[in-house]
């Protein structure tokens, strides 16, 4: 009979490996067997617990509040985001009334993302070849640089 590590599990179920973890800790899900090691092992029919708990959740609601564009409530300032992901920045200084002035984003993925909610404003996408004369004036600049090579979790 085929078992799972907690890794297997969670793919299996396309949740994070941690989220897993928490839903069992919490409770959300019974706790499955551990081998001598004592290291998770799931059964085809916790895989299949987990994924029906996993259906019986309600999708999270997109936004906790209603987009509030720069138009809605202007202040008349500018911002200016780099390393712009999928523009979680952006959301907020929208909803403080900031209009996005320019973006800079490599990954075609994310680029997708912004193109999408921010049809309109000027992109760049590496930052290594960006002249810094284009980017349009702006009350702030926001970024989110990789922190891979500062990150404590790799001590
Ligand atoms: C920590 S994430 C920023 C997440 C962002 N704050 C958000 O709300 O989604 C860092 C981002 O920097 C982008 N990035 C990495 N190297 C870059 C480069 N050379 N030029 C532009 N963006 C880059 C990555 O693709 C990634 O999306």
């Amino acid at each position: 009979m085929r078992r799972y590590s907690q890794r297997e599990a969670a793919a299996a179920v396309c949740v994070a490996y941690g989220t897993l973890g928490r839903w069992l800790r919490e409770g959300k899900v019974s706790e499955v067997a551990r081998d001598r090691n004592g290291y998770r092992v799931f059964t085809q029919d916790d895989v299949d617990r987990i994924a029906a708990y996993k259906s019986s959740l309600k999708p999270a609601p997109r936004r906790a509040k209603p987009i509030k564009r720069a138009q809605d409530a202007p202040t008349g300032y500018k911002v200016a985001s780099f390393f712009s992901g999928i523009g979680g920045f952006e959301v907020g200084f929208e909803d403080a009334g900031f209009e996005v002035a320019f973006q800079c984003e490599v990954e075609p993925f994310c680029r997708k993302i912004l193109e999408r909610h921010w049809p309109k404003v000027p992109r760049w996408d590496d930052i290594a070849t960006l002249d810094h004369a284009t980017i349009p004036i702006s009350d702030v600049w926001v970024g989110g640089f990789p922190c891979q090579d500062l990150s404590l979790a790799r001590m």
